[in-house]
């Protein structure tokens, strides 16, 4: 296995890395410093063609410039916090009268410090470190969070997450993947096939904060228990999802027939925010394509969106001491 260093770019004088971490098939896994996003990730199709499966942009301005969020590491918290309020605690109102992933600038947002990891067999992994002082975007606490990705010969990106803090706070992270695995976007989501362990979504309202109520997915649009296709999905659910289900088994399953292609999440998370991209079609260039609607989906690992206002749902709350540590584990095969 090995790790290539590829100069991406400049913020200021700082300078953008892209790590290529390659396993002994050729399969790929890259990822920048800055904002810890994933920029691509190459498996191969039952042919064995390697090609990319999630959604990139080409250039690092495109990145600075969209606030889409492609494959970025979204923190402290990730979704909305109705009208930003925790306690006494007001955070950034970054989207309308709420709070979403983290305030502005957050995780997304920063060059973050990096180690490489050479030193195991048959993986390699680049982790990212940063401080985030108390008082940014309104939270209380330094925290210090350390993200790593990890890349294994059998095409599995491993993530874990650690984070610290000194005083009580909120923390509830994610990563922002988009995934479409016809390969360089060939086709959109809609030839994929979609499982979700879980038997309850939670529902959201117009201004698609969590209403606190959950839902069973019997009988509904959200029913993903069994593999379903994304078309038949979205046609009963014109309006697309961009829904939190609350999972069973911490297990997400996406395969595309075409390609051959299949992912299997497993998560330590309570929940997967399912995103479809409807309706974005959007001027900028993915992949070298205009973006369109249902060109990916993103499944972010996480506990459930503004928790601080459920008390239904799993406390985000981090303590002094009681470190946070998570892992989401992402395999592709065919
Ligand atoms: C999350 C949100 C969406 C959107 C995307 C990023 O999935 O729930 O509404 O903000 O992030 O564009």
């Amino acid at each position: 296995m090995k790790l290539i260093k590829r100069h991406y770019g400049w913020i200021k004088d700082q300078e953008v890395i892209e790590y290529h971490l390659v396993n002994n098939q050729g399969a790929t896994f890259k990822c920048l410093n800055y904002g810890a996003i994933v920029t691509a990730i190459l498996v191969p199709d039952k042919n064995k063609s390697l090609e990319n499966v999630v959604l990139s942009f080409d250039q690092l301005s495109d990145y600075l410039t969209y606030p889409t969020y492609f494959g970025a590491l979204i923190g402290r918290v990730a979704g909305r916090i109705r009208k930003g309020q925790w306690l006494d605690h007001q955070l950034t109102l970054n989207e309308g009268k709420h709070h979403i992933h983290g305030g502005e600038p957050n995780f997304s947002h920063l060059l973050w410090e990096t180690k490489e990891i050479t030193n195991q067999a048959d993986t390699v992994g680049i982790q990212f470190s940063h401080r985030s002082p108390a008082g940014e975007n309104g939270y209380p606490g330094n925290l210090v969070t350390t993200v790593t990705y990890f890349w294994t010969n059998n095409q599995t990106w491993i993530m874990t997450i650690e984070a610290q803090t000194d005083e009580r706070t909120l923390f509830n992270p994610t990563n922002h993947t988009y995934f479409n695995l016809s390969g360089e976007t060939k086709r959109t989501i809609e030839t994929h096939q979609l499982q979700i362990s879980s038997e309850v979504y939670a529902e959201i309202d117009d201004e698609k904060c969590p209403t606190g109520r959950l839902l069973a997915v019997k009988d509904t649009a959200y029913d993903f228990t069994q593999p379903t296709s994304l078309q038949k999905a979205l046609k009963k659910n014109p309006k697309g999802y961009d829904t939190p289900f609350k999972l069973q088994e911490g297990k997400v399953v996406l395969t595309e027939q075409e390609s051959g292609r299949k992912l299997e999440i497993e998560t330590t998370r309570e929940s997967v925010v399912v995103f479809s991209t409807t309706g974005m079609e959007e001027d900028y260039l993915v992949n070298g394509k205009k973006m369109c609607s249902h060109l990916g989906l993103a499944l972010e690992m996480q506990e459930l969106p503004d928790a601080v206002h459920h008390r239904q749902f799993q406390s985000i709350i981090l303590e002094p001491d009681k470190p946070h540590s998570s892992q989401t584990s992402y395999h592709f095969s065919v």
